[in-house]
């Protein structure tokens, strides 16, 4: 792996190895102290963020490297109108490893193409949040041992949350999962996701209400509202507060089912779950940053590239999703890939009419 930018890039294989380097480093933290001392991670947050790049930094500094960076473009060249590619070449020239969160799809897949050095996908707009899965499948391996065959609820913004999204692609390696993706109708998963599920042939029912699919499952992953990423404001005010899950609700949960969130919550968890056993989202945020020493250990140590391939040069974008890197990086080649046999954009997998 050189670049982590999509989960559904790794293989299982890729993933039980960085999984067993988390383990070994939850276990004893203290022997890896200097595992990437020398080392310099350039973190580019172009959206808020506390939890993904908190958690990068001091996954770095647990292993003896340093950070740089901007957590708000305005302070940086960015503000000038400097392209991602060149914001990429040069900071690339500095650092080891590139962590970068924007509210552009497939802007991390872009950035990939031109740097020297490893690119991590912290979050790329609506789209993609692969180092939450990991966080997301270091938490369910560590508490219940495995994955394979698990019931998951997924429940919210399933449209807009690029943490359901990535997940689904993770879980897509498992055998014998299930999912129940809980949404109101206009906040149900993008086609390119259930066609992906399709593809996969995976298990999977949409439904509006919670509380009737509680019973059945083993985790319950809630997720916020995805405020921002609203055109209509109205549309907005019709979703927020959909679901909310109480004490009451858990009532008639499994035992050992496990309460999920990548976090922020704003009103979607009230606070006395919080002390409930099964809330486990705390506990998730912590196994977050152990994943990511692992990646970045694995990320930071790798030879500098100094020639990367040559980029084709493109004119127009081919793709019409708004949100798309493409839309405003002009110079990007026109990447196309294939999900269900059906022609996609090859940076933020939306379908090309
Ligand atoms: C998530 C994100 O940014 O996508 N947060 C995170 O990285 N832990 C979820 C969210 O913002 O709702």
């Amino acid at each position: 792996m050189r670049h982590l930018i999509d989960f559904g890039d790794l293989t299982r294989e890729e993933w039980e190895s960085l999984y067993a380097r988390t383990s070994e480093i939850i276990d004893a933290p203290e022997q890896f102290i200097n595992a990437c001392r020398g080392r310099v991670s350039c973190n580019l947050f172009y959206e808020p963020s506390t939890r993904t790049n908190f958690s990068f930094q001091t996954a770095m500094m647990r292993l003896g490297g340093s950070v740089f960076g901007f957590a708000d473009p305005n302070s940086s060249s960015v503000s000038k109108g400097e392209s991602i590619k060149d914001t990429v070449k040069m900071v690339s020239n500095y650092a080891d490893v590139v962590v970068m969160r924007t509210p552009w799809e497939g802007s991390a897949k872009a950035a990939s193409l031109y740097s020297n050095v490893p690119v991590v996908n912290a979050g790329d707009g609506g789209h993609m949040h692969p180092t939450q899965t990991m966080a997301d499948l270091t938490t369910i391996t560590r508490l219940r041992g495995g994955v394979d065959g698990l019931c998951v609820g997924l429940c919210g913004d399933l449209k807009n949350g690029r943490t359901v999204h990535s997940l689904i692609k993770a879980l897509a390696k498992f055998n014998g999962i299930k999912f129940f993706l809980i949404s109101p109708r206009e906040l149900a998963v993008p086609d390119y996701m259930r066609v992906f599920m399709r593809e996969h042939q995976m298990w999977f029912t949409e439904v509006t209400g919670l509380e009737a699919v509680i019973p059945q499952l083993d985790v319950l992953y809630m997720t916020r509202i995805q405020k921002e990423r609203f055109v209509d404001p109205l549309e907005y005010e019709r979703n927020k507060g959909i679901y909310v899950l109480t004490r009451r609700k858990l009532e008639r949960a499994r035992p050992d089912m496990l309460v999920m969130h990548p976090l922020p919550r704003v009103d979607e968890i009230t606070v006395d779950v919080d002390d409930d056993p099964r809330a486990v989202y705390f506990q998730q945020a912590r196994y977050g940053m152990f994943a990511r020493m692992a990646l970045l250990e694995h990320l930071a140590l790798q030879p500098r590239d100094e020639h990367p391939a040559p980029v084709e040069i493109g004119t127009r974008p081919i793709c019409r999703n708004p949100r798309c890197i493409t839309q405003t990086e002009h110079y990007l080649p026109p990447l196309v890939k294939k999900i269900g046999g059906v022609d996609c954009c090859g940076f933020c997998d939306a379908a090309l009419e």
